[in-house]
Order: structure tokens, then C-alpha cells, then sequence
């Protein structure tokens, strides 16, 4: 009986039956199993993969349905005989296949599988949660709109009516509700910044506008609005200064500019409490946006906004006509989650698990780049020359992950150096890494 040559990571977010199946279709599709190959038993595979018998019984009967293999009453599966054979491709030296690039991106969150159990909890609840019959309220599920007033109070320090905050589906969603709900004109963003906010903004045919980074933002002329991190500057890391917030907030006011603030990821401070969000300091000038995507999961596609009330109303009333509402049953698991208080644990265990892993990142960098920021969140950023950051990154590539250089989120900014993330890995995985990108550097 041949073993097939898979390995399954459990701290990775999603089914295990998934992971499998993917494998086995890499392993097909690149002609390591051949046409008419026979596919260890499930139980057998079961058995040495450490797993119930179910996870192979899945993926076998994916991968049947996909065309892919094949099962002959009592002789076991099979690779189906229409699957095509191509020639192997050529294994990667030093990388065990299948192997796509493992992205070390600044925006995948790290999931404590721990938790598993309050996230099937929360999706047993919404299957036997009746939907609305219509259409829902468009600003979202009155009881989530609540628990979220609770928590932003609780942890950002933004007080606010339930009645004053609207479920989006996510930042750059809430993003497109706002600039939908102004008036024509271009908007600033910061240069080197977003780049999902740069071409949603470029998408609704508004003219963008570079807003400096890394200095004081104090020109806001002819901007209807200018998207901001002032939390966690994305992706230089750097903390608003409090007198900054005040001059931004000055120029906002004398060109009736509205600030989109983008507070992604400021739970995920592990030295000091996170700085208060700028919407506490002028709550009729500021927009904000928050995400479900760095502390449970960004393929939730959930978020909320909080707005000045004339604005808030043009949105409501825009979302009544279209139906642009957040989808009822991912807000009605965001509610269980919530109430559940597993939103709680994942942000308090992913917090515990940056604070280790950010001094270690630092530790094999700092020797050879500048930290842009100070260490927070799931990523850092280091400043290098660019043809040191290219090397380092053919290095990682070679090593089997991917690295993002940060001349790609530079519009006409000048930074070079390299964006770490180090959330959505295993330790092995980002101790890997670090040691490709410091062979290069060296
Ligand atoms: C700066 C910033 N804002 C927001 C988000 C999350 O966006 P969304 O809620 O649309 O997934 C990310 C994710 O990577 C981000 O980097």
C-alpha cells in the first residue's frame, strides 16, 4: 500500500478534509498519481494521518465527485482513468510537495484551533435561527448593532447608540457605503497605504490623492474625504501621534473633508492599551471602520461603521433601496460568536501569539533593516534598499514562501523594504522563512 505523500496542519483555519483533498488533486494534476494509481484505504490513510476516518472519506468522495478518482465496488479508488497525466513538474529543492507559496502577508490573522468548538456552536445556532422573511433591516441585525455598541465602547472607547452603527460587509465595503454617500471629488489616502481602499476609491471613478505616510498630515485641500490608519499605520506600522491627530482633524474641519478612519487591527497591541480611536476625539468629522477580518476571519467579509448622523442617514437610506445589507446569516453567527465571547479568546490567544512571535521576526531582522513602526499587529515592516529587499525576497520564494515588498503599497512614495506578516503561519513555517530572508541579507 503506498503512503501518499500529504501532511495535514491543524493550526490552519478550515476544514481538514479540505486540506486533504487539495493535496490529493495537486498529486493527481501534477502526475505524481498516475492514471489508475490505487489510493490507500481511508481507514488506512486515516490511520496515519492521525485523523477520524471521515477526513479521507471526504476528500475521496470530493475528489469523486470532481472527476478526479475513482471508487470500483470492492477493489478500493482508484485515479480515475479520465484524469490527465502530465509530466511531473520538477520539485522545488528544499521544499516537500505540493507546495504553493505560503504567504507571509500582512493581513492573515492567526485562529487558535482551540477554539473550534464556539465557532461550530455559532453556526449550529444560525441553522436553527429562523431568517427574516423580507428583507432586513439594512443597517443589520438590531441585537448585533447592540453588541457591537458594547464592544467598541469596551475596547476602543467609541460611544455610540446602537442605532448609530451599520454592519457592512467588511472595510473596503463600509468604505464604498461612505464615498457612495458624498458628494463628487477626489480623496486623499495614505501614500505608502491600502491598497484594497486605493482601488476601491479608483473603482467608484474618484481621483486619489497621496497623503503622506509618514509625516504630518496637515493639507487636505479640495478632499471630500481622506482614508486613514491612525492605530497601526498600514503597512509602515507607525502610531498617529496625538498632536498629529489633532492637525489632521484642524485641516479636516476648514475643507469639510470626512475622515475615513481604518481601525483594522488595533486590538492587537501586546505592550501598551490600544490609543484611543480618532473618532473619539471629533465623532461628527470621522468615519469609522472596523473589521471582523483580523480577529476571527477575513474570509467572513464583516465589518461595521460608525458615522456622523446626516451621513449615516444617506447610507441607511441608500442601503434601503438597494438591499446592501451585511448577509443576514454571517451577522446572526457574529452575534452567537460575540455573545459566546469567542471573539474574546481568538483576539486574547492571536494577541499572546504576535507578542512572541513579533520580538522573534525582529530579532532575525533588526541586524540587517529599520523597523518602520513600533511592533503591534500581525506584521512589521522594514525598511532596506530595494535591491537587498528583491534578493531577500527571491530567497523566501525559493524557500517557498512569499513576501511582499513594500515599493507595492508605494504610490509616489520612495520606501523600500519588506512587510512581514506573521499571522496566518505555524512557527515552523515563519522560523523558515526568517531563516531564507536572513541567508540573503546576510
Ligand atoms: C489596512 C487594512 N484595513 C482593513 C483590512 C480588512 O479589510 P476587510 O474588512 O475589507 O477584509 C485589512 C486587511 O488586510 C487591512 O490591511
Amino acid at each position: 500500500m503506498t503512503t501518499l505523500p500529504v501532511r495535514l496542519d491543524r493550526s490552519r483555519p478550515g476544514p481538514l478534509g479540505a486540506q486533504l483533498s487539495a493535496q490529493i488533486r495537486e498529486l493527481v494534476t501534477t502526475g505524481t498519481l498516475g492514471r489508475g494509481d490505487r489510493l490507500p484505504s481511508s481507514r488506512a490513510l486515516a490511520a496515519e494521518l492521525a485523523v477520524s476516518r471521515s477526513v479521507p472519506e471526504q476528500a475521496y468522495e470530493q475528489l469523486v465527485a470532481e472527476g478526479w478518482l475513482e471508487t470500483r465496488h470492492g477493489a478500493g479508488t482508484f485515479v480515475a482513468s479520465g484524469s490527465t497525466r502530465r509530466t511531473p513538474a520538477p520539485r522545488r529543492r528544499g521544499v516537500t510537495a505540493p507546495a504553493e507559496l505560503v504567504r507571509l502577508d500582512a493581513g492573515t490573522p492567526w485562529i487558535d484551533p482551540r477554539h473550534a468548538a464556539g465557532w461550530r456552536r455559532a453556526w449550529r445556532d444560525v441553522s436553527t435561527a429562523r431568517p427574516p422573511r423580507g428583507y432586513d433591516d439594512p443597517r443589520g441585525i438590531p441585537e448585533l448593532r447592540a453588541a457591537l455598541a458594547d464592544r467598541l465602547a469596551r475596547t476602543r472607547g467609541v460611544v455610540v447608540d446602537p442605532d448609530e452603527v451599520v454592519v457592512t460587509s467588511g472595510t473596503t465595503d463600509g468604505l464604498r457605503h461612505v464615498l457612495t454617500a458624498l458628494r463628487p471629488g477626489p480623496v486623499g489616502l495614505e501614500d505608502p497605504g491600502y491598497r484594497a481602499a486605493v482601488e476601491t476609491v479608483r473603482g467608484l471613478g474618484r481621483e486619489v490623492r497621496d497623503l503622506p505616510a509618514a509625516a504630518t498630515i496637515s493639507d487636505l485641500t479640495g478632499l471630500v474625504a481622506a482614508y486613514v490608519t491612525p492605530a497601526h499605520q498600514h503597512p509602515l506600522g507607525r502610531v498617529m501621534p496625538a498632536a498629529d491627530r489633532l492637525t489632521l482633524l484642524e485641516a479636516a474641519r476648514a475643507e469639510d473633508t470626512i475622515l475615513v478612519e481604518d481601525d483594522y487591527d488595533s486590538e492587537f497591541r501586546y505592550d501598551v492599551a490600544p490609543v484611543p480611536a480618532l473618532a473619539t476625539l471629533d465623532p461628527a468629522r470621522v468615519a469609522y471602520l472596523g473589521t471582523a477580518a483580523k480577529s476571527v476571519a477575513p474570509s467572513l467579509r464583516l465589518g461595521w461603521l460608525v458615522a456622523p448622523p446626516d451621513l449615516l442617514d444617506r447610507v441607511n437610506a441608500r442601503r434601503l433601496v438597494t438591499h446592501d445589507g451585511a448577509p443576514w446569516p454571517v451577522q446572526r453567527a457574529f452575534l452567537s460568536l460575540l455573545r459566546d465571547g469567542y471573539v474574546d479568546k481568538v483576539v486574547r490567544t492571536a494577541r499572546r501569539v504576535y507578542a512572541e512571535r513579533a520580538p522573534r521576526v525582529a530579532a532575525a531582522l533588526a541586524p540587517y533593516a529599520e523597523l518602520a513602526g513600533p511592533l503591534a499587529g500581525m506584521y512589521s515592516t522594514w525598511l532596506l534598499p530595494q535591491a537587498d529587499a528583491v534578493r531577500a525576497q527571491e530567497a523566501a520564494r525559493r524557500a517557498g514562501f512569499e513576501v511582499n515588498l513594500l515599493s507595492g503599497y508605494c504610490r509616489s512614495a520612495r520606501l523600500t523594504g519588506l512587510v512581514v506578516g506573521f499571522g496566518g503561519v505555524t512557527d515552523e513555517e515563519l522560523d523558515a522563512a526568517l531563516a531564507a530572508l536572513v541567508s540573503a541579507l546576510r
